[in-house]
């Protein structure tokens, strides 16, 4: 783990071209998915990002084999040699879980520590463990988490999600495709990363219908491959990097995106006043004479994604008027606008899940310390629309998703800088 911070000194107009790398919430999920076979997947766009390499140590840990080449990331499940999920590294990635369904439907066992990750109120697994019980598995609690065995294998079985989850549809998804019969997830999610992880399956041998859409039939198979996966490009990056340009006021192309991704991000944009050219793959920010609150409520895709509910906010503090941000996915996802209030921003928090901003007003840079990956990435958009300078610490947060932002931002004109601990 880095102590770096990121030193930013606000104002700069930005331009140019910066592309959108691989999908870090579609990595991790092909990351897992590679393990249900003995062949090799290859993944040419894996992004250079902390949460792939916790991921990566997780996966040589339980044996499996992993490497990196100019081809891109080459993972195979034939060396697994252990079920256990090592608690010292799961601990540090929640999407360590997504590791439960391959093994449990290969190896008929996982045992499984309590989960970590981004520190967002409480984040149960209830959904994953009542997921496996219904396709057949007993899940026993130990003092540090759980042993969920399935020694007779998986069977398929009509699933209703009672609340709709990202990772719990994921992972019934993979761990369905190997079960005895047929396997239906009702209220599943329909994030486009899950069609893109069903694309990965079917290509190799699963049976899949539905993914996308809120009802997925999986028909279970005896065994699936493995082989070459490109990842779709990083939605949230692009919606954030988006934002930024009209945040800065500048022209920027946000390239290698799918617009249609992100078209309530775009809807909302435009009702406060943007104005923004598409190709099939780019986006371009045009420069503007001030926008208009909005009001946003996060929401399931095809709704206000969550994780551009920071940026966005962020955002609001620059546009005139009042706007409600209403946060309905995760408790504890808007504590960080505490920390645009210290900048200057006016914000009224009404209770844990709903802020007001009122704007415009002037932010001031200020030593701030990145409470989680996507407020993060938030305080340095903050920071480059702020007056003096801004100091950013817990750098590793942003590093979870992120490759190289400091380099990238600096592409655009951005006057930030990264400064090792060390040498302060
Ligand atoms: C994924 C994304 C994350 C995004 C989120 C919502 C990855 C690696 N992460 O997270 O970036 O913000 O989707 O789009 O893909 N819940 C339960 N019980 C469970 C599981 C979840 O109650 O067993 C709740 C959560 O606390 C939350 C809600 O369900 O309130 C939705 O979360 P979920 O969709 O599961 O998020 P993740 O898959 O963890």
């Amino acid at each position: 783990m880095n102590h770096d911070q990121i030193h930013i000194i606000g104002g700069a107009e930005l331009h140019g071209e910066i592309p959108v790398q691989g999908a870090k919430n579609a990595a991790l999920k092909i990351m897992a998915a590679a393990l249900l076979s003995d062949e090799v997947c290859t993944i040419p766009n894996l992004p250079d990002i902390e949460d792939v390499r916790r991921m990566a140590e997780l996966i040589a840990a339980l044996g499996a084999d992993i490497k990196t080449d100019s081809a891109g990331t080459h993972i195979s499940g034939s060396g697994i040699s252990s079920t256990v999920l090592p608690a010292d590294l799961a601990g540090k990635l929640r999407a360590s879980i997504m590791l439960a369904a391959p093994l449990l439907a290969r190896f008929g066992e996982v045992t499984l520590p309590y989960p970590g990750g981004c520190n967002l109120g409480v984040r149960p697994i209830d959904l994953f463990l009542e997921g496996f019980t219904a396709l057949g598995a007993s899940v026993t609690e130990a003092e540090k988490g759980f042993s969920i065995q399935a020694p007779q294998g998986l069977i398929g079985a009509s699933i209703l999600l009672p609340k709709v989850s990202v990772m719990a549809t994921e992972s019934l998804m993979i761990a369905a495709v190997l079960a005895k019969g047929t396997t239906t997830i009702k209220n599943a999610a329909m994030e486009p990363e899950i069609p893109a992880l069903a694309e990965y399956l079917i290509k190799n041998g699963a049976k899949i219908e539905g993914a996308g859409t809120s009802t997925i039939i999986i028909h279970g198979v005896s065994q699936i491959g493995a082989s070459a996966f490109t990842l779709i490009p990083d939605r949230i990056e692009a919606g954030t990097f988006a934002i930024l340009g009209l945040l800065t006021n500048s022209e920027i192309t946000v390239t290698n995106i799918v617009p249609e991704h992100l078209e309530s991000l775009w809807l909302h944009l435009r009702k406060a006043g943007a104005t923004l050219d598409f190709t099939k793959n780019s986006v371009t920010t045009k420069r503007h004479h001030g926008l208009t609150s909005t009001n946003i409520t996060t929401h399931e895709y095809p709704g206000f994604v969550t994780d551009l509910q920071a940026p966005y906010t962020a955002l609001m503090t620059q546009a005139t008027g009042m706007s409600l941000i209403h946060e309905t996915i995760f408790a504890g996802r808007l504590f960080y606008t505490d920390l645009l209030a210290s900048m200057g921003a006016n914000v009224i928090m009404c209770d844990p899940h709903r802020v007001v901003i009122h704007g415009p007003t002037q932010l001031h840079g200020r030593f701030l310390t990145s409470p989680d990956i996507r407020a993060g990435i938030a305080l340095i958009l903050a920071g480059l629309a702020a007056t003096g300078t801004t100091t950013i610490d817990n750098v590793y947060q942003i590093d979870r998703g992120y490759h190289d932002i400091v380099g990238r931002l600096q592409k655009l004109g951005a006057n930030i800088t990264r400064v090792s601990k060390d040498a302060l």
